[in-house]
């Protein structure tokens, strides 16, 4: 594994990582050094709880797990869907709710009922795939973008997007609205298969202290 004897976290960068380590505070353990707003290490260690973290970008966590450069993961269901590795997920952290959803003017509803081939804009081209092709069997040409989706539709490049929505105020803002919803999403532990398998022990000690807390 990562390093022998230590327990590695790969934690998704920013609410995520913070809100996850608020958590963590509450049961003990703790990373002082990771605080320092202005630090620019990318590995933080705890000697006395042989523990490690680490920040990636959301879409790397479940990567890092699979391969065992981190033991355990935090990261939204959103990237565990479209990421699709080979890791275990373990507990619903509860936060960072929100919805992943098909947006687009009010006037793209027709087009999504009557299974026309429109194009749809995301960031998650899997779980794009996986609703129009396996769920409403609609034939559909799906673009990529890697942010500001919600530009898609206004801009003309597609029908409708397929997108995360929390707060709904970005959707709003910019004269979109929810048209389906595909499924809820929210924070999750996911752990390394082999990890779990060497470090049964510690792990099981956490998430049940996380359950117990949750
Ligand atoms: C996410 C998502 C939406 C927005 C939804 O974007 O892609 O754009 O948040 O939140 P709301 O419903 O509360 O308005 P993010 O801030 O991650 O940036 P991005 O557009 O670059 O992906």
């Amino acid at each position: 594994m990562a390093e022998q004897g230590y327990l590695t976290f790969a934690l998704g960068k920013g609410r995520l990582a913070n809100k996850t380590l608020e958590l963590f505070e509450q049961l003990g353990i703790h990373c002082e050094e990771m605080k320092d707003k202005n630090t620019r290490k990318l590995i933080f260690v705890n000697e006395e709880q042989k523990l490690r973290f680490f920040l990636a970008k959301g879409p790397d966590v479940p990567t890092y797990v699979e391969y065992g450069a981190a033991d355990i993961g935090i990261v939204g269901s959103d990237t565990i869907l479209e990421e699709q590795r080979r890791v275990f997920e373990v507990l619903d952290l509860g936060f960072g709710k929100c919805r992943m959803c098909v947006c687009g003017p009010a006037g793209a509803r027709e087009l999504l009922q009557h299974n026309e081939r429109i194009r749809v804009a995301t960031k998650y081209p899997i779980i794009a795939k996986d609703y129009f092709y396996n769920q409403k069997h609609q034939t559909v040409d799906i673009i990529k973008l890697n942010g500001s989706v919600e530009l898609g539709p206004i801009v003309g490049l597609s029908d409708v997007i397929v997108d995360i929505v929390e707060t709904g105020s970005t959707l709003r803002e910019n004269g979109l609205e929810v048209l389906e919803e595909i499924c809820p999403l929210s924070a999750r532990m996911i752990v390394n298969q082999v990890s779990m398998q060497m470090e049964t022990e510690r792990i099981r000690h956490l998430i049940t202290s996380l359950r117990t807390l949750l």
